[in-house]
């Protein structure tokens, strides 16, 4: 009884109960902070696996380009080591009018075919035409000093072989075009012994870069292989997303109902507990009680009349009527009381016992009001 019936709130007219609406609208609030949170979480996340996804298929366009290129760096070497290879004069294949200054750029056969000869660019380029009629993978070569004015160096290119001359190995990016999306990568091409015959007028050394070999790998087919993967990522962070987003709803469903009962269980206690404080209030018995400490929590109005003090005068004191000598029964109906027992009997005063029993109880004595 004591724990409900607070001195305080027996002298108010305590008639409406806790503001009703809170916790609902907090749990409300709480409930859409956290789904925000989950689904930036969850966007997060799958924003880093897409882009993990999208570098992986980088690095494989990447690969691609990587060993094109060194297949095609090859070949070159192989057409340099024979300072160029003959092949049949058609009309795909005319002389090579950067070789007009050879004397044996052109020859005859016994039988009278007409052989030109292929240094390892104009190699290069047929490859490339083959490779583009195929619909495969583009590339030509280039440099910052070109013989064939057609092998200078677009925007990109010229950036890219800057960054070779500055030591880089390689160099890459993606670019947008009309069509597709393609990645492009340049590495450049090391001039060495077998290049000189025909180079060395433009100035090279062996181990200068002569220009650079610019691929560009269409990423459409690659995009159409991980298109499967991407739409798995999607559809698994869906799934993971909405899980969590059903266990929230779920999760604050049962929450509010918990909430909404214990609030009716408040109510109902503030209800019963007004009650009683009115009963208490209009009880012609003097009511008091105490807490653990023996200290008085309550005074009713007709202790007030019955013994002559006021609430407010005892309220957080010693009871004010403990005899000063009480008989040992009544110390121990009084000691067990206060632990919290039914107790039931009374005590007068005893000359045996010594004056300050009560201060074996903690409420402050010093204050406690005693008539005279
Ligand atoms: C048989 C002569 C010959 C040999 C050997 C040769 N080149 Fe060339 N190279 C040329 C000619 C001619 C051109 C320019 C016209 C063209 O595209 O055919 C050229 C073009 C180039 C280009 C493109 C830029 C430009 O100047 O137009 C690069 C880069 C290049 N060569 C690098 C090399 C490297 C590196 C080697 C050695 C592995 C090499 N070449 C061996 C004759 C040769």
């Amino acid at each position: 009884m004591e724990r409900i019936l607070e001195p305080e709130t027996l002298n108010q007219n305590s008639g409406n109960v806790v503001k009703t609406k809170a916790p609902a609208t907090h749990l409300r609030r709480y409930t859409w902070l956290l789904l925000i949170a989950w689904t930036v979480v969850v966007l997060i996340f799958l924003a880093g696996t897409l882009y993990q996804e999208n570098q992986a298929g980088l690095m494989i366009a990447r690969a691609e380009a990587r060993s094109h290129i060194e297949q095609i760096v090859l070949y070159r070497q192989w057409n340099s080591l024979h300072q160029g290879v003959y092949v049949r004069v058609d009309e795909h294949t005319p002389p090579n009018p950067y070789l007009a200054a050879l004397p044996e750029r052109d020859l005859r056969t016994p039988s009278g075919k007409k052989l030109t000869l292929i240094n390892p660019a104009y190699m290069t380029r047929q490859l490339y035409e083959l490779a583009q009629r195929q619909n495969k993978v583009e590339g030509r070569i280039i440099s910052l000093k070109p013989l064939r004015p057609e092998n200078t160096p677009d925007f990109w290119e010229k950036k890219a072989l800057e960054a070779l001359e500055r030591g880089a190995p390689e160099f890459s990016a993606v670019e947008h075009m009309p069509d597709q999306d393609y990645l492009r990568l340049i590495q450049p091409l090391i001039i060495d012994q077998s290049c000189l015959q025909c180079h060395a007028s433009q100035g090279y050394k062996v181990g200068d870069i002569g220009g650079g070999i610019s691929v560009a790998v269409p990423l459409e087919p690659l995009r159409a292989v991980t298109g499967k993967h991407m739409s798995m990522i999607w559809i698994s962070y869906g799934f993971f997303w909405l899980l969590g987003l059903v266990c929230i709803v779920l999760g604050s469903f049962h929450l509010g109902k918990g909430l909404k009962q214990q609030r009716r269980t408040e109510t109902d206690l503030q209800e019963a507990k007004q009650t009683l404080e009115a009963y208490i209030k209009a009880s012609p018995l003097a009511i008091m009680t105490l807490d653990t400490q023996g200290c008085v929590r309550l005074w009713n109005p007709a202790a007030e009349s019955i013994f002559g003090w006021r609430a407010s005068e005892v309220v957080g004191q010693p009871p004010p009527f403990l005899p000063e000598d009480p008989s040992p029964e009544f110390q121990d109906l009084y000691s067990r009381g206060l632990r919290g027992e039914p107790v039931r009997g009374g005590g007068g005063a005893s000359t045996a016992t010594a004056r300050s029993w009560i201060s074996a109880f903690p409420c402050p004595l010093s204050t406690a009001p005693r008539r005279n």
